[in-house]
């Protein structure tokens, strides 16, 4: 099963979020794509207009960030895990590199989320990457590695699954994706990194994304590359046509149907 996930940042106004939901609900009804999951995170405050619109689809939810706290609380402008469960969010990005540069999270903050997240059942997809100075400083293994184990090293193995995006910060909104050969060297790092902390079936059972300036017509090249299980989308994720187009290509071409 491979895994879209549309990460909608904050491109969206609610109505723009709520519309582009509803044009993906229909779509998926008239094109099901069984061997895709796709989920949409959209904004906090657009989450519930999102959730009326997916309603019992097979497309999911997901929240960008979550509160680093298990309990409501005294927590001025954050957002609990209980609220996104409510709402109807079955997924949380963490540790996306922009929370870490705008707002400071680190691996241990991270590593809080991820337990936030699997206490109230969402599934969390923790994002990594190095940036541009570090790949320059030939550090790409050592910083992928580095927030790996900083978020993950002694946790117990998530009851609500886990997935990992690598997505290079230099990548991200740039234009510039990563060649693909690189990604799929780096994905295998993250692989045996994950072997070593969470065992052999655990790791297999990880979902290992690519994410930084995917569109469609990219994104087969990663697909293309055997570790490679699925793609986190920006802003090619906040227009129908360039996600039907994803989801449509990888139902057919890269998913054994099995209707
Ligand atoms: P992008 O963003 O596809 O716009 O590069 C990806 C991400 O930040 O998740």
């Amino acid at each position: 099963m491979y895994k879209i996930i549309a990460n909608w940042k904050m491109y969206l106004t609610i109505r723009q979020s709520r519309e582009l939901a509803a044009q993906m609900v229909a779509w998926w009804k008239e094109t099901p794509c069984i061997n895709v999951d796709l989920v949409i995170c959209p904004s906090d405050i657009a989450m519930r207009d999102v959730a009326d619109q997916v309603g019992n689809s097979a497309i999911k939810l997901g929240a960008q960030t979550v509160s680093l706290s298990p309990t409501l609380g005294a927590f001025t402008g954050q957002t609990p895990a209980q609220q996104l469960r409510e709402a109807g969010c079955d997924y949380v990005l963490i540790g996306h590199s922009e929370q870490r540069r705008f707002y400071g999270v680190t691996d241990a903050m991270a590593r809080q989320q991820i337990q936030t997240a699997i206490q109230h059942r969402l599934h969390p997809v923790l994002c990594i990457g190095e940036t541009e100075a570090e790949r320059k400083a030939h550090r790409t293994d050592a910083t992928v590695l580095g927030q790996l184990q900083g978020a993950l090293q002694g946790l117990a193995w998530p009851t609500t699954g886990l997935s990992i995006a690598y997505e290079p910060v230099w990548a991200i909104g740039t234009g510039n994706a990563v060649d693909p050969k690189e990604a799929q060297r780096v994905h295998l790092l993250i692989k045996h990194a994950l072997q070593d902390i969470f065992g052999d079936m655990r790791a297999a059972d990880t979902s290992v994304l690519y994410g930084g300036s995917v569109n469609p017509d990219n994104f087969e090249s990663f697909l293309q590359e055997k570790a490679v299980s699925g793609l986190l989308v920006g802003s090619a994720s906040t227009k129908a046509e360039s996600l039907q187009t994803m989801v449509k290509r990888i139902q057919t071409d890269y998913c054994q149907v099995t209707l």
